[in-house]
């Protein structure tokens, strides 16, 4: 914390500036706005909670593209222009923009509509996609991933364009519809829009702060490589009583595969697979130490005896900067109520890596294809699918769009940001950066305990409209500190 302090310091009085004259823009009649107009905006958000957008579901196609027709519409209404629905092979991208005809910088604004699916259903307090308030939260599907994060941005353009009748700088907004399953068809839209979407930088709201009341800006992620391993053994299923003792089950061979990823150490054990990982510097390892951290209330918080992970390193080193396998989910044989003997015909597991950077996803998913290949015995059938892949990511700090990203949090939280890295994924950070040379800036309102992708999501409500307060701050920070095109 210390060491992040110590960065925004030693950039707060920005010479550039200075240099330039630029005076603080009163800003009080577009953050009024918020203020005044909370009810109405808690009831657009609830609406967009209210459609089941789960990409991941076939059965949800078209409340998926009912969600892209309601933000387009949506973007239309708070005053942006060409707002329109880009089809893809799969779910389609939103896309809107506002411009004037003066020099301005190029912001990018980046959201993704679609939602996890909400299983299982019974735990929730109340329905997943029936947005309900209390204590201070908003409970509901993709309240903080992502569709309450990426709706702060939305509002705060609509509070610029309703309050002040012009935004500091040019905005384009794209909202996802397929980054829950790895944004597959994503690449595609890039390089078909590479000229619309030029930019200088581009801002994504879809991490959590360090803790409550410790707002941050996320400099680095994590990538997926996401595989389906499928073991079959006798061409169908059979009596274990007549058959046990001359066949080996599916279910235990799958689960001996399973179990062998890992050794003692909690170490990931496909050969090679820590080859290209880039190790933390001393530095960095030092600032992830200087974070208020407990082991003991994490694993508290979690309801875990004692926390796990690979010997050596801490536990947010293990988090976000250390590669590591899980096994999603695990199925064969007869799982209803009740029994039946039986020895199935196959098992099946989905498995997913974490990978950090300069680990190749490609390469990785070939690693493991190998390796599970090579540990499945005589007696069985093994075949390995790759679903989808996504590198890791690492954003340079030293930027303008990270010191307005910084200025704009300890304007609105009224705390300094700590910088921090995050082990979750967002696959479009790195194509970003390769197709199009532009550099992400990570700021995020989530907390860390709102459950995303479990039962009872939810969005802290003070960081919500906290959120586009800094929203608006940003976007004024961003405008003075970066060069305006052609000047
Ligand atoms: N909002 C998350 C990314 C995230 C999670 C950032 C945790 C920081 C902390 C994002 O919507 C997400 O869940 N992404 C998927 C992507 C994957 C399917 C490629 C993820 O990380 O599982
Ligand atoms: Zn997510």
């Amino acid at each position: 914390m210390a060491n992040a302090a110590r960065v925004v310091r030693s950039r707060s009085d920005s010479p550039s500036l200075a240099r330039k004259g630029v005076r603080e823009a009163n800003l009080s009649p577009v953050l009024s706005l918020v203020e005044r107009e909370k009810e109405r905006v808690l009831s657009a958000l609830r609406q967009l909670i209210a459609i089941p957008s789960i990409s991941t579901k076939p059965e949800n196609r078209k409340e998926v593209e009912r969600c892209a027709e309601w933000l387009a519409t949506h973007l239309s209404d708070i005053g942006m222009t060409n707002s329109r629905i880009v089809r893809t092979a799969g779910h389609p991208v939103v896309t809107g923009e506002w411009r004037d005809d003066q020099r301005k910088p190029e912001l990018l604004v980046y959201g993704h509509y679609d939602v996890q699916p909400p299983e299982p259903l019974e735990l929730w307090s109340t329905p997943p996609f029936e947005a309900t308030i209390r204590d201070n939260r908003i409970y509901g599907r993709g309240t903080t991933d992502d569709k309450g994060q990426f709706f702060i941005h939305l509002k705060a353009i609509e509070a610029y364009l309703r309050g002040a009748g012009t935004l500091p700088v040019h905005v384009k907004v794209i909202l996802e519809g397929e980054e829950e399953i790895g944004s597959p068809h994503l690449g595609k839209f890039l390089a078909e829009n590479k000229e619309w979407l030029r930019s200088d930088v581009a801002v994504i709201s879809d991490t959590p702060f360090f803790a409550p009341g410790v707002p941050s800006i996320c400099y680095g992620l994590r990538g997926n490589v996401y595989m389906e391993v499928e073991v079959v053994g006798p061409h169908q299923d059979l009596h274990s009583g007549s058959h046990g003792g001359a066949v080996h089950n599916p279910i235990q061979v799958l689960a001996e595969i399973i179990a062998q990823l890992h050794d003692h150490d909690g170490r990931i054990t496909i050969p090679g697979f820590y080859d290209d990982v880039r190790p933390l510097s001393t530095r960095e390892r030092k600032s992830f130490r200087q974070l208020p951290w407990s082991d003991a209330r994490y694993a508290r918080e979690l309801g875990v005896r004692k926390l796990y992970g690979e010997r050596g390193f801490t536990t947010l080193e293990r988090l976000w900067a250390r590669p590591t396998l899980d096994c999603h989910g695990i199925w064969g044989g007869f799982t209803s109520p009740g029994s039946k003997t039986v020895i199935p015909s196959k098992a099946v597991a989905k498995i997913s890596m974490r990978i950090v950077p300069d680990q190749r996803p490609e390469h990785i998913a070939k690693l493991f294809t190998t390796h599970a290949q090579k540990l499945c015995p005589q007696t069985a059938r093994v075949s390995v699918k790759c679903l989808h892949t996504g590198e890791a990511a690492l954003v340079p700090l030293q930027s303008p769009g990270v010191e307005a990203a910084a200025v704009a949090m300890t304007k609105s939280f009224g705390k300094k940001p700590v910088y921090q890295r995050e082990g979750g994924s967002i696959p479009i950070i790195t194509s970003l950066k390769r197709m199009l040379g532009i550099d992400t800036v990570l700021l995020g309102f989530g907390l860390p305990d709102e459950n995303a992708h479990a039962p009872n999501e939810f969005l802290d409500l003070g960081n919500f409209f906290g959120g586009i307060l800094a929203a608006i701050h940003f976007y004024d920070e961003l405008s003075r500190r970066i060069e305006r095109k052609g000047e």
